[in-house]
């Protein structure tokens, strides 16, 4: 505990002086470059109880320890740093939910150790006796539908009952793509025409218009999640995967451009007249080619998982940004 309270009071110093200029109203927090920043991370991923095995990549042995370093520094300024225990007073007595894939889920968990382990036991306290917040996570990859018939699973792109389980909640966190490119219906649905399998591209735009018809909470989109295989798109034309990635790229902008799902998501947004926030993270996520599992996942050298991500790491970023926009 003493240890504890002196690293957070050297972290309130810290952060004084890190939080000048304070985060400008309507600042683009999504524009900016990573830096090294010897106060990161914020938290030590060996006494967050919410780190799944796979993301524990120090723990599966990486030997490279600056991928959790790097600080995002938007443009025009700078991020406060998360805290839990502010995110949740400010939240105080709404209903959260996050209606997405797994993969995300646990890349949420960590939430909650953004902080030092003080802050931990005060959240774990928080949670246990007020629970001023209700935080709800709904498995949901598609948001559209997926329904087990006699036909076998059939995804209907043009129904969202699930939808129903996102009833009465104050905040909607939002986020989808990372399971479109895998195949895990036997049909899809729209209408009453069925089919085996389509341009997953237009799949995802419909299931996007749908959800966009049903959504009328106030919503915030997690934007895409990139993942890295092929080396020709940051620079490096003989990478196949992000294994050996040892730091971001420094600049500002991908070379290879955002991936096309970007675009189909803008674009569906863009057509729904409920208030929907895009926290797109995609180009600050796309520098971080260091920041996958790669082989420190949880299936070793055949792993070798390049679309998923280390906590801690990038997905930290995503929560601070979450939490910036929530100020
Ligand atoms: C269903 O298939 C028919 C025939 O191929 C086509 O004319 C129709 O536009 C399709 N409907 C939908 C909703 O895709
Ligand atoms: C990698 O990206 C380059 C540049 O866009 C493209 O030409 C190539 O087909 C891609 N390779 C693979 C395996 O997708």
């Amino acid at each position: 505990m003493g240890d504890n309270a002196i690293s957070y009071g050297s972290m309130l110093v810290l952060s004084l002086l890190l939080l000048l200029p304070p985060l400008a109203k309507g600042c683009d927090m999504f524009t900016g470059q990573w830096m090294k920043d010897p106060s990161y991370p914020l938290y030590d991923p060996s006494t967050c109880p919410f780190i799944r095995r796979e993301f524990a990549c120090k723990k599966n042995g990486r030997p490279d320890l600056d991928y959790p370093t790097f600080r995002w520094q938007p443009q025009g300024c700078k991020l406060a740093w998360f805290n839990g225990v502010d995110f949740l007073q400010k939240n105080r007595g709404k209903k959260m939910m996050f209606p997405k894939s797994m993969a995300v889920f646990d890349m949420y968990a960590p939430l909650f150790c953004s902080q030092v382990s003080l802050y931990y036991d005060h959240i774990r306290h928080y949670l246990n006796l007020h629970i001023p917040v209700e935080i709800k996570f709904d498995r949901n990859p598609y948001l559209v539908d997926i329904v087990s018939e006699k036909i076998g699973s059939v995804m209907k792109l043009d129904s969202i009952n699930d939808g129903k389980n996102w009833l009465g909640m104050d905040t909607l966190i939002f986020n989808t793509w990372h399971w479109w490119s895998r195949k895990s219906w036997d049909y899809i649905q729209i209408g009453r025409n069925f089919t085996k399998d389509m341009d997953r591209m237009a799949a995802f735009e419909i299931a996007l218009g749908t959800w966009g018809k049903w959504v009328d909470t106030v919503s915030i989109f997690q934007g895409i999640s990139p993942s890295h295989y092929n080396g020709s798109l940051w620079g490096e034309p003989a990478a196949h995967s992000c294994a050996g990635q040892t730091e971001p790229l420094w600049g500002t902008s991908y070379p290879g451009g955002l991936p096309p799902e970007v675009g189909v998501l803008k674009r569906a947004l863009g057509k729904i007249t409920k208030p929907v926030t895009l926290l797109d993270i995609t180009m600050l996520s796309l520098l971080r080619k260091d920041g996958h599992p790669s082989i420190y996942g949880i299936g070793g050298r055949t792993g070798n998982d390049c679309s998923h991500w280390c906590l801690s790491g990038v997905p930290d970023t995503w929560n601070e940004i979450l939490y910036n926009y929530m100020l």
